[in-house]
């Protein structure tokens, strides 16, 4: 089988949402008491992550968690083990998670929950992309970039078989007969 991407958020779209992501969550932390901290699940959301600082206009920190989900191929599997932690100890935090997608939940349900028993100041959660139609855990997103079909996606950071992570824009990934 031959894969084959289709544009689904063009490079253009997608910076636009990042600016209007950054000026939001710049306006809504700029009187939080507490230091900004962004956590970053590797790898898939290094590349909004790393373009969403920019766009965010107060002083912050970065921090970044590996997390493996069992299994393998396109479909997420309910456990979530930790590979690389957070280096900081957060209670002195306002925690902000940003996430590439947020699919069946598994993943980020497991990190908030493990995370509140740190007590950080306060803890939210950015995704790029939300997929509803897969939600299984029950995660409620403060900052969303765009709301998303069942389809496969590929791009802006998201992989298949680690493959296309670095296309400028967000794609649906088809199969087709060779
Ligand atoms: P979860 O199902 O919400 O736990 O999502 C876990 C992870 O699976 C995400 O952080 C992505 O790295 C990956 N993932 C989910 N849906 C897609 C997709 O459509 N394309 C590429 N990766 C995906
Ligand atoms: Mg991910």
């Amino acid at each position: 089988m031959k894969e084959k991407i289709s544009v689904y958020i063009s490079e253009e779209d997608t910076r636009k949402k990042i600016k209007e992501l950054g000026k939001k969550i710049t306006e809504d932390y700029k009187n939080v008491e507490g230091k900004l901290l962004l956590v970053s699940i590797l790898k898939g959301a290094v590349v909004f992550m790393t373009d969403l600082m920019r766009e965010i206009d107060l002083p912050l920190s970065i921090d970044f968690m590996i997390v493996s989900s069992y299994g393998s191929g396109t479909v997420s599997r309910g456990n979530v083990k930790i590979i690389k932690d957070l280096d900081i100890n957060i209670s002195d935090y306002n925690i902000l998670i940003v996430e590439d997608i947020l699919d069946s939940g598994y993943t980020l349900s497991k990190i908030i929950e493990m995370l509140k028993t740190r007590n950080p100041k306060s803890l939210k959660l950015c995704s790029f992309l939300n997929k509803p139609d897969r939600r299984v855990a029950n995660v409620e997103l403060d900052y969303c970039g765009f709301v998303i079909p069942d389809e496969f996606i590929v791009g802006y950071g998201l992989d298949y078989d680690e493959k296309y992570r670095n296309l400028p824009y967000v794609g649906i990934l088809h199969f087709e007969e060779e």
